[in-house]
C-alpha cells in the first residue's frame, strides 16, 4: 500500500499568502496542514508515500518536509509542471505508483477521523476504490455521491444545482491499479482539468466496486482563510499539549492550556489559553486571546489579539483595538501610532484584506 499527497495546485483562495508559499505549509497550531496528513497515513501504517509539488512551491516543500524521516516514512517528490486537475496528478505519478493500491490524500485537508478503519474496509472487502463523504449543508460547493443502502456508489457529481444527496466528497480516497484504466479513457472537464470525480465515474460505468464510508468527526478543507482559522481553533482545540519552555515574567498571567516555544518571551502580558506561540517571540504588554496561534520569531508589542493566526517574524505593533479572526502573513508589520493616527501608511500586497470595522 502507497500513498499519494497532492500538493501542488495554484492556491488561489488563500492569496495573498499563496504567492509567496505553499498553501499546505500554512500552519495549523504552529504545524504546516501538510504535516497532519503525513500523520495520519504514516498512524496508518503506510510509509511509502509519493507527495505531488508544483515547481513554484515545490522547493519549500521538499525543503521543510526532507526525505520522511522524520516521520518515519519514504518521501518521494513528484514534480506536476501545471495544475491540471487532481486526476492528472494521479497520472502523473504512475511511475512511482506501479500496480500497487494507494490512498490518494489531498494535502490541504485536515480530518479528525484515523484512516486504519477506512484502509481494512478498503482492503477486507476487495473493493476498487473507497471514497470518504461527509454530510454538509451546502452540497452544491462540492463533489456530491449518491449510494445506496451498502454504501455503494451509484454515482457522483460535481457541484451540482440539485444535489442528488447532502454527502461531499472528503479529500481522502482509496483505489487499486483499476484506476489507471479510468485516467486513460477520461478527458478534460469543461474547466480544462482532468477530474478525479470523472475517473471514479468511470469505475463506476465500467462495474467496478466503488464504495463509501461516512466520515465521523470533523472534516476540513483549509483552502480559505476562515476553514483555516476554524481547523486552528478545532486543533487548539482537542490537541495543545501545555508546555511552557521559554521565560514567563512575574507580571504576566497565563490562563487555561497554552504552549510557549523556547526562547520566547512573555513580559507584562495575559495568554488566555487554548494558545501556542512558537520558539524564539517577544510579547511585552499584550493580551491574547482564545484560539490564537502565533508562529516563531514574532513580536508583539502592545497587541490585543483573538482567534488569529500570526506566521513567523511577523511583528504587531501597538495595536490599539482587538485583532480578531485575522490570518497574518511572514514578516508582515501592523504598526499603529498611540493616539489616534492622522494618517495611514500602507504597504500591501496583491489580493490582501484589510478591514477596520
Ligand atoms: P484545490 O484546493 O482544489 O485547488 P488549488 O490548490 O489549485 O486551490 P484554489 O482552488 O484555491 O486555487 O486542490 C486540492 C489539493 O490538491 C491542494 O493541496 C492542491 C492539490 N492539487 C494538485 O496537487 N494538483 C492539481 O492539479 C490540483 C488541481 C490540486
Amino acid at each position: 500500500m502507497k500513498a499519494l499527497i497532492l500538493s501542488g495546485g495554484k492556491g488561489t483562495r488563500l492569496r495573498p499568502l499563496t504567492y509567496t508559499g505553499a498553501k499546505q505549509l500554512v500552519p495549523v497550531a504552529n504545524k504546516p496542514i501538510l504535516w497532519y496528513g503525513i500523520e495520519a497515513i504514516v498512524e496508518a501504517g503506510i510509509t511509502d508515500i509519493g507527495i505531488i509539488i508544483s515547481p513554484e512551491t515545490g522547493e519549500e516543500i521538499k525543503n521543510k518536509t526532507g526525505d520522511g524521516s522524520q516521520f518515519g516514512a519514504t518521501i518521494t517528490y513528484i514534480v506536476q509542471e501545471k495544475p491540471a486537475g487532481l486526476a492528472h496528478a494521479v497520472k502523473i505519478a504512475q511511475p512511482f505508483l506501479g500496480d500497487s493500491p494507494f490512498v490518494m490524500y489531498l494535502g490541504d485537508n485536515l480530518v479528525e477521523a484515523s484512516l486504519t478503519n477506512f484502509l481494512n474496509a478498503f482492503q477486507t472487502q476487495e473493493l476498487d476504490s473507497l471514497i470518504l463523504l461527509c454530510p454538509v449543508s451546502n452540497p452544491s460547493a462540492f463533489g456530491v455521491a449518491k449510494v445506496d443502502e451498502q454504501g455503494t456508489v451509484l454515482g457522483l457529481v460535481e457541484k451540482p444545482k440539485i444535489p442528488p444527496s447532502k454527502l461531499a466528497l472528503v479529500g481522502i480516497y482509496f483505489f487499486n491499479h483499476n484506476i489507471h484504466r479510468a485516467l486513460a479513457q477520461i478527458e478534460p472537464s469543461a474547466r480544462g482539468e482532468l477530474e478525479i470525480t470523472d475517473a471514479i465515474q468511470w469505475l463506476i460505468d465500467h462495474q467496478k466496486n466503488v464504495g463509501s464510508r461516512q466520515i465521523e468527526g470533523w472534516w476540513l478543507d483549509t483552502g480559505k482563510k476562515d476553514d483555516l482559522l476554524e481547523a486552528n481553533r478545532i486543533i487548539l482545540d482537542t490537541r495543545l499539549e501545555i508546555k511552557v519552555l521559554g521565560e514567563v515574567d512575574e507580571n504576566s498571567e497565563i490562563i487555561g492550556r497554552v504552549k510557549i516555544g523556547k526562547g520566547t518571551k512573555i513580559i507584562n502580558s495575559t495568554i488566555r489559553g487554548p494558545v501556542i506561540i512558537g520558539e524564539n517571540c517577544l510579547l511585552e504588554n499584550c493580551f491574547i486571546g482564545p484560539y490564537s496561534s502565533i508562529a516563531d520569531e514574532a513580536i508583539l508589542k502592545e497587541a490585543d489579539l483573538e482567534h488569529s493566526v500570526i506566521l513567523r517574524q511577523a511583528k504587531v505593533l501597538q495595536i490599539q483595538q482587538r485583532i480578531v479572526d485575522s490570518l497574518i502573513g511572514e514578516r508582515v508589520e501592523l504598526k499603529v501610532a498611540p493616539k489616534r493616527p492622522k494618517a495611514m501608511r500602507f504597504l500591501i500586497g496583491d489580493d490582501s484584506q484589510i478591514e477596520l470595522t
